[in-house]
């Protein structure tokens, strides 16, 4: 089965970077799949090929996921190791993928991933602010979305519209997307508005809402610009010991109890297949 998650939230400065690279490098690290992760970043903004090749000036990629997908280059010639983690590989951005913003393709980036599951443990991929065809590319791409989002009255809306998109996705074009949960990010200590957030919150996506909220940690914000996870920038601080909990415990139960409800659901059909043959 795909490991495939897409990061998505078309709210800006949500935390979908941040949390896909600690999430990758947590996942490489503590998950008890195999521990290689590739990164896709469908950002043309490229902030996590920044991030994980060491270029800070956003300077293109001599290879990227916007070759990837015209099909000038194989995937596997779209792929990069990282100066981040030697076990997290990357497909690089570039400036050139709004051009494919104005297409109407919604499967290329599928072809893509099916062609790479088997050589990583986890495909993660970043998307861009918007709904537009790139974040609809990784949606129709992924087994699970994962959804980052702040801790603010606003956010909840935003998470409206977003949940309606994915819906319109499971219905037409991926029937194996899942919601892998959202996480809360930028936990500020407000403890009323929290509470109040993340009820509302529920009310959009239920028990898919983590328990565990990420707070505004100063430590998160710096590793990126170090061109390190926060495990590596400073594995005691709380925000690497929130993320750390967060994948070993109910990120890991999550993915296990949805993995099942897959396995259901393949068998069903099967079933079904085979009984309309018999008939
Ligand atoms: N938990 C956190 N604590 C402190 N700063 C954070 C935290 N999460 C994210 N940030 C910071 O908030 C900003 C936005 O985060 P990030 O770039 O991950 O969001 P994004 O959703 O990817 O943004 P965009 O929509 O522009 O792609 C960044 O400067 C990041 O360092
Ligand atoms: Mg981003």
């Amino acid at each position: 089965m795909g490991n495939v998650i897409a990061v998505v939230n078309h709210k800006g400065g949500s935390g979908k970077t941040t949390t896909a690279l600690n999430l990758a490098a947590g996942l490489t690290r503590y998950s008890d799949i195999t521990s290689s992760c590739l990164i896709i970043d469908m950002d043309p903004h490229g902030c996590a090929s920044s991030a994980l090749l060491g270029k800070p000036d956003g300077e293109a990629p001599a290879r990227s996921i916007f070759d990837v997908l015209r099909r000038a280059i194989t995937p596997q010639d779209g792929i990069t190791s990282t100066v981040f983690d030697e076990n997290i590989d990357i497909i690089p951005s570039s400036p050139s993928l709004d051009s494919i913003s104005r297409t109407q393709i919604t499967d290329r980036l599928l072809k893509v991933t099916q062609g790479l599951a088997s050589s990583y443990g986890w495909i993660i991929i970043d998307t861009p602010p918007n709904l537009g065809i790139l974040t609809q590319n990784a949606l129709v791409a992924a087994d699970y979305a994962l959804i980052p989002s702040p801790c603010t009255g606003l956010s909840v809306s935003t998470l409206h519209q977003l949940r309606a998109v994915i819906e319109k996705i499971q219905e037409r074009q991926n029937i194996w997307l899942q919601v892998l949960g959202v996480l809360v990010n930028m936990k500020d200590g407000r403890t009323d508005l929290e509470k109040h957030v993340a009820k509302q919150m529920r009310g959009e996506f239920k028990h898919a809402v983590f328990k565990t909220m990420i707070t505004n940690n100063i430590k998160i914000e710096e590793a990126p610009s170090h061109f390190k996870s926060i495990y590596s920038y400073d594995s005691g601080c709380l925000g690497a010991s929130l993320f750390r909990d967060w994948i070993k415990g109910e990120l890991m139960r999550r993915h296990k109890l949805l993995e099942k409800k897959k396995g259901d659901k393949l068998e069903a059909i099967n079933q079904a297949a085979l009984e309309a043959q018999k008939s």
